[in-house]
């Protein structure tokens, strides 16, 4: 199920790419263009630490106390389903969750607040959403 979903998606990003069309299906699949900025998002304040492979080789890895946490077995080591809601607090950063982020890993929930581009809560919840949906891409079996 997990894996037709995926595959699924994959394909309706690749028809919302050749088409230009978006994407509608059954399932809340989410927006070709919300991966898309989730993508921007990521290497825009996440790719330092986690590197551009999300496996946690960024440049700023090696000076960091804890290591960035490996992004791309996040479903993996969450017993085969995304831990869509828990990606979304840790990455908030302002409802600490236990065992999970904290230390070096910033909050990006005040962050965006405080940046021009998202600076209501709507905008904050799109953008943290869009870094889930693209790391929900990302995800190894
Ligand atoms: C300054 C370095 C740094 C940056 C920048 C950074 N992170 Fe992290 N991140 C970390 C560290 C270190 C951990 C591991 C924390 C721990 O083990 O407690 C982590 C953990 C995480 C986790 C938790 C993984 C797990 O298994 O619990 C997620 C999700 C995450 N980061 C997403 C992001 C996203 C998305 C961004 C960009 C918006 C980002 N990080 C930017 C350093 C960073």
């Amino acid at each position: 199920m997990q894996r037709l979903t995926r595959w699924g998606f994959g394909m309706a990003i690749a028809a919302a790419l050749v088409t230009g069309s978006t994407i509608s299906a059954q399932e809340p699949v989410p927006t070709a263009s919300l991966v898309i900025a989730g993508a921007n998002n990521f290497t825009q304040y996440c790719v330092v630490c986690h590197g551009k492979d999300a496996k946690g080789t960024g440049q700023l890895a090696a000076s960091l106390q804890r290591k960035p946490a490996n992004l791309t077995e996040l479903t993996k080591r969450n017993g085969g389903t995304f831990p869509r809601d828990l990606v979304f607090q840790v990455i908030d950063g302002r409802q600490p969750v236990k065992g999970h982020g904290g230390g070096d890993m910033p909050e990006w929930g005040q962050a965006f607040l405080a940046s021009a581009d998202s600076s209501n809560a709507d905008a904050v919840k799109q953008r943290i959403d869009s870094l889930v949906e693209y790391l929900a891409t990302l995800q190894v079996k």
